[in-house]
């Protein structure tokens, strides 16, 4: 019996060691944690349940029968985030360079599986030298297969990728349908087709940092939400994301104790928007200000500044907060802007988060650029996805909230359930100067009419008494007592429920 008990004591030690220790060490030497080791710093401690160590794949060409390591380059499995279940795989690159296939893909889809029916969130730590090359076919089905997966397993339970090495080829596009994308710095990329590629097809020379490092992807294509410095902060930020989340559609986010009182109110708020309308101001601050204890988690923090996205909560419950940012191209929608908030916003609607938005828009950016690039379709997007959202919807306009942007930002219109407004807020077709020349054009040779004629514009339209006459506007609120309307309106929303046409799904427009 002992006997029996020290092989598998054995086996397993085996699986442990990876690819060895010289490979372990170059792994190291990359500045890169091993499998196992980033497991560890992901999951609470002793909360990991490995699945499939021993399974090893069946390839019997290019002698790959000499060479079937335990494990198959993926460790599998489930362990808890702060006691809340999580499903994972974390590819191992020092097994056959991580490779994937079919029996690798096989052990991912089986957590896939497990998730999807046990309702937990799936995290993905990939860092793969792509299809297992000796495979061929069998490795294109695995993947797949996981793509597959990621469809179906998509809004039913929250999926999270952080690339801590390589990715590329098709292997991207399992990442890419997944809800977020963490990179770490230095040393991962994600691409299509690689510089050598890039080189001989289009002659243009560019380092694999360049074409698909995380600066890249946080700034430039947006594919990535974050970029962290190493291993360990990536893992760590997961861990703070993962808190905020729900488990699965079927659950709410997890309730968290809170210290920091829900009327607490904030005096600085009333001096927040500047005399001078074309002042910008940080609309983190107010951010900041009404969450609990200021903690703001920002998602796409270096892309499309002129829109935040990110989570907050209030009254230990998380809330998206969708925010135009005054300081960058004056918080103006343009593509980028509204294509990251609309993805934002639909992440909440299928996750039953709540959102907050928070509005200071002078309308759409204007150009050939826009309109050549799809800025009719992309700001639909945004248009659409608040349309369609079905989850609290609370929106507070803290100064300008200009034409069709006044609308697409979760207006009254598309069904938002509060729509509060600061005193300093001008809920207007346009600017008073602009409105004034095109309704005065007999007027625009002489400025100082024009100038009358805009006191006149700002003087009537330039508040929110207008929209507040009508009802699109439900209250104005004091600044300073923003956090406890706020808070009070989620409250009263906890039991919404909304009734829908029946439709197969709806066709945003992508
Ligand atoms: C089999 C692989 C592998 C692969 C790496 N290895 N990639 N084995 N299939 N795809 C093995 C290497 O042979 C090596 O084995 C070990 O992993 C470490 O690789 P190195 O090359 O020594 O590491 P490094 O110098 O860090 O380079 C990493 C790399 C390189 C840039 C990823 O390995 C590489 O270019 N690999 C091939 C990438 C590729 O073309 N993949 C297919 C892409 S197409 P030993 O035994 O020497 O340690 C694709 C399509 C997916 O992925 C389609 C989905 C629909």
């Amino acid at each position: 019996m002992k006997d029996i008990l020290q092989t598998l004591d054995d086996r397993r030690g085996a699986a442990r060691m990876g690819g060895g220790a010289a490979r372990v060490e170059a792994q190291h030497a990359k500045g890169k944690l091993t499998a196992r080791e980033r497991l560890e710093l992901l999951l609470d401690e002793d909360s990991f349940e490995e699945f499939d160590m021993f399974v090893a794949h069946r390839c019997i060409d290019f002698g790959m029968e000499e060479n079937r390591p335990y494990g198959d380059g993926v460790v599998t499995g489930w362990g808890t985030i702060n006691g809340r279940m999580v499903y994972v795989f974390s590819q191992d690159f020092t097994v056959l360079g991580g490779s994937v296939s079919e029996t690798h893909a096989r052990k991912i889809c089986k957590i896939m599986d497990m998730a999807v029916a046990n309702g937990a969130p799936v995290i993905g730590l990939n860092d793969s030298g792509g299809a297992r090359i000796q495979e061929g076919v069998d490795s294109l089905a695995g993947y797949g297969e996981i793509f597959q997966r990621n469809i179906l397993a998509s809004g039913v339970v929250p999926q999270i990728s952080v690339i801590m090495g390589p990715c590329a080829g098709g292997a991207v596009y399992s990442p890419a349908m997944t809800d977020f994308i963490f990179m770490v710095k230095d040393s991962s990329y994600m691409f299509v087709t690689g510089p050598d590629v890039v080189k001989t097809v289009t002659n243009e020379q560019v380092t694999a940092e360049e074409l698909g490092g995380a600066t890249t992807h946080t700034r430039k294509s947006s594919v990535a939400d974050g970029a962290f410095e190493n291993d360990v902060e990536a893992l760590a930020e997961v861990r703070r994301l993962v808190d905020l989340l729900p488990s699965s559609n079927r659950e709410k986010s997890p309730v968290r104790p809170f210290f920091d009182a829900p009327g607490r109110i904030e005096p600085s708020l009333d001096t927040l928007v500047p005399d001078n309308p074309n002042t910008p101001y940080d609309m983190k601050e107010l951010i900041t200000k009404l969450a609990d204890e200021r903690d703001f988690y920002e998602i796409q923090e270096e892309f499309a500044k002129n829109m935040i996205t990110g989570f907050i909560r209030l009254e230990g419950r998380t809330v998206g907060v969708v925010a135009n940012q005054p300081m960058v191209l004056a918080g103006c929608l343009d593509i980028d802007s509204s294509r990251k908030a609309a993805r934002f916003v639909r992440f909440c609607d299928c996750f039953e988060i709540p959102l907050l938005t928070l509005v200071d828009v002078p309308g759409f950016l204007p150009g050939t650029t826009q309109e050549y690039g799809g800025v009719i379709k992309h700001g639909a997007k945004l248009l659409f996805a608040y349309g369609e959202a079905t989850v609290p919807k609370v929106t507070v306009i803290t100064r300008k909230a200009y034409g069709g942007a006044y609308d697409v930002m979760a207006s009254k219109h598309l069904r938002a359930d509060f729509n509060y407004a600061w005193p300093t807020a001008e809920i207007a077709v346009m600017g008073a100067k602009g409105a004034a020349e095109i309704i005065h054009r007999a007027d625009a040779g002489d400025p100082d009419k024009i100038a009358a004629h805009a006191k006149d514009y700002e003087d009537r339209f330039a508040n929110p008494f207008v929209a507040a006459e009508r009802g699109f506007i439900d209250e104005v609120i004091m600044p300073h007592s923003t956090r406890k309307r706020v808070s009070r309106a989620f409250a009263s929303l906890r039991k919404k429920e909304v009734q829908r046409p029946w439709k197969k799904h709806d066709n945003i427009p992508l």
